[in-house]
């Protein structure tokens, strides 16, 4: 089983990608709304939820944990992968392929505190974008408009703006998602970046990984080759229907057989 968490509904971008790369696995996602946003949170918080949840996903059966929030990627992954025995595999801001790809030298990433904040981040800067102009906004409000369902409204487009309007005036031609929110704002961010700015979502990348991943695991006989498809979708919070209607609006049309739930933890 392939675990996947985020500190909300943002996940599900990462989650799309996952079911589009292998539909025939089995999936439990966990929406930690209860305790969203995880960017303003101390270092150590952020590793008392991961931590939490990946028991609860161990205890359910996973073989591989997607940490699908660049946040609680930044904050914990060395933790998760000195406790658990088994993959982890984490989101990092695709500054890399930005930076490789920018006709104009100047990129922007968007993301929360503490993913700016985090080693892996500052590391990737420095080994692969030492060449280009970076400009980082912390997407503040952001994470909130999605998990209130609030991704088509003025408000979305008068916060967007502030912070993509001066990325575009100083010439970025890409625009890094460095928060696993954020696809689901992208209608707005195409609005203010135009046309040629490309916009630059890791998710992907992410799922060819896991793909990799869980090929090795069959390889070496620890998951089983055979598997029945099934998708579980739990949250924290008290935004069931959200989390409903997001995966439906997301999901191939057999989303009906996927199962939802509350939990405490
Ligand atoms: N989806 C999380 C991320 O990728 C959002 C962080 C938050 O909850 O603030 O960083």
């Amino acid at each position: 089983m392939i675990g996947v968490f985020d500190s909300g509904v943002g996940g599900l971008s990462v989650w799309k990608e996952l079911f589009r790369e292998l539909p025939g696995e089995k999936f439990l996602y966990v929406s930690d709304s209860g305790h969203c946003p995880y960017g303003p949170k101390p270092k150590e918080e952020v590793i008392g939820r991961a931590t939490a949840i990946t028991e609860y996903l161990i205890s359910r059966g996973a073989d591989i944990v997607v940490v699908a929030c660049n946040t609680a990627t930044a904050a914990a992954i060395s933790h998760l992968r000195g406790s658990y025995p088994i993959p982890f595999v984490g989101m990092e801001p695709a500054v890399k392929p930005a930076a490789i790809n920018t006709r104009t030298g100047a990129i922007g990433v968007l993301a929360t505190k503490g993913t700016f904040k985090g080693e892996l981040y500052l590391r990737t800067l420095h080994r692969f974008a030492s060449n280009a102009r970076v400009i980082e906004q912390v997407g503040e409000g952001l994470v909130e408009l999605v998990e209130e369902g609030n991704t088509d409204t003025p408000q979305a487009r008068e916060i967007v703006g502030k912070y993509v309007r001066p990325m575009v005036e100083s010439g970025v031609d890409h625009i890094v998602l460095g928060c696993t929110h954020y696809p689901f704002l992208e209608k707005v961010i195409r609005a203010f970046a135009g046309e040629g700015v490309e916009i630059v979502n890791p998710a992907p990348a992410i799922a060819r990984r896991v793909s990799q991943v869980l090929e090795q695991l069959k390889g070496q006989g620890k998951v089983s080759a055979m598997n029945m498809g099934s998708n579980t979708f739990v949250t924290t919070g008290g935004n069931l229907e959200l989390l409903k209607r997001m995966v439906g609006d997301i999901a191939p049309d057999d989303f009906e057989t996927f199962i939802y739930n509350t939990i405490d933890l």
